[in-house]
């Protein structure tokens, strides 16, 4: 039987990757493509999203969604994805457009087609969530879960304390953990574990096709990146999410009280995880600890190759 989801992004390397491997999994019944401003502005995002679309020969909705976060000033991660998004790879101009409906009036539209089935998966920052928990708020029923990327029980990968999509509107965060959704967070713990070693990548590379071509060549310029920060290899982040609800197997989790610091001047974006469970409050995430990277990368691999055929 396949999962109902909805991906909302903001590609975003790791989003496109991610992208790949979701539309190459049997699983997956992915009933539209929702972007939101994230690593650069929703013009990009959605822009990248389309034509990736149509790069892996597909016919899903695309549907705009948030051009800011709620309440603070964007920010974006140009430094890492490069001013297009999509880093140094071109890939031919999308030919369709978006669909008519806005981000969480499709993700609304699908939660009721779907009566409660409905997961979202979420890469980038939370906002077109939030949106959709404030405008519909019955919607709290009618979403089996949401994985998203983003977080971490330690340190962040953009403040020292904070990770990027998070980071990004925090606000929305508190708005998604407080919804009593069943939520699954894949974030730093777990993602700085998906490393694609330089042997997986030359893998990845001979598998000569295009979306294979597409993550191969951007692993290897991150890989260099990663090294320099003491890594072994490139975090795969965005498809850790993706992996994550095609095989829950690849996880292990811890079910935590998670909450979302919005106003501290050193730590606004940081998840706050009650992982010694001392607040006594109840506990709403499902908390990445871990990841199986073997058996990880081995699915990254499987689905790439899905594209040569
Ligand atoms: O921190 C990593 C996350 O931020 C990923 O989703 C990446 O695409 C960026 O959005
Ligand atoms: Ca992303």
């Amino acid at each position: 039987m396949k999962k109902p989801v909805i991906i909302d992004c903001d590609p975003g390397i790791d989003d496109a990757v991610a992208l790949f491997i979701a539309f190459a999994a049997d699983n997956l019944d992915i009933r539209a493509i929702t972007t939101v401003a994230g690593n650069v502005g929703i013009e990009k995002t959605t822009n990248n999203a389309l034509k990736l679309v149509e790069y892996i020969g597909k016919s899903v909705r695309v549907a705009r969604g948030a051009s800011r976060p709620i309440m603070k000033e964007p920010v974006t991660a140009e430094e890492v994805h490069g001013s297009s998004g999509l880093g140094n790879m071109v890939i031919p101009e999308a030919k369709g457009s978006t669909y008519y409906k806005n981000a969480y009036d499709t993700i609304y539209e699908e939660a009721i087609n779907y009566k409660g089935e409905l997961q979202i998966i979420a890469l980038g920052p939370l906002t077109n969530i939030a949106l959709t928990l404030m405008k519909y708020p019955d919607i709290r029923k009618k979403i089996s879960n949401i994985t998203f990327m983003g977080g971490s029980i330690g340190l962040g990968n953009c403040t020292p304390s904070a990770e990027f999509n998070i980071y990004a509107d925090p606000e929305a965060a508190k708005v998604v953990f407080g919804s009593g959704i069943d939520i699954t967070m894949v974030g730093l713990d777990a993602t700085h574990k998906a490393l694609a070693f330089e042997e997986d990548i030359r893998e990845i590379l001979s598998l000569n096709n295009g979306p294979s071509e597409f993550t191969g060549k951007c692993m290897l310029s991150y890989l260099e990146f990663y090294r320099r920060h003491g890594f072994k290899g490139a975090a795969l982040h965005d498809p850790s999410a993706v992996a994550a609800v095609i095989d829950e197997s690849l996880l292990k989790t811890q079910y935590l009280y998670v909450d979302v610091e919005t106003k501290g001047e050193f730590t606004s974006g940081k998840t706050v995880v009650d992982i010694y469970r001392v607040t006594g409050k109840k506990p709403n995430v499902h908390v990445a600890v871990d990841i199986d990277r073997d058996r990880f990368i081995n699915l990254v691999k499987e689905l790439l190759k899905k594209y040569g055929k």
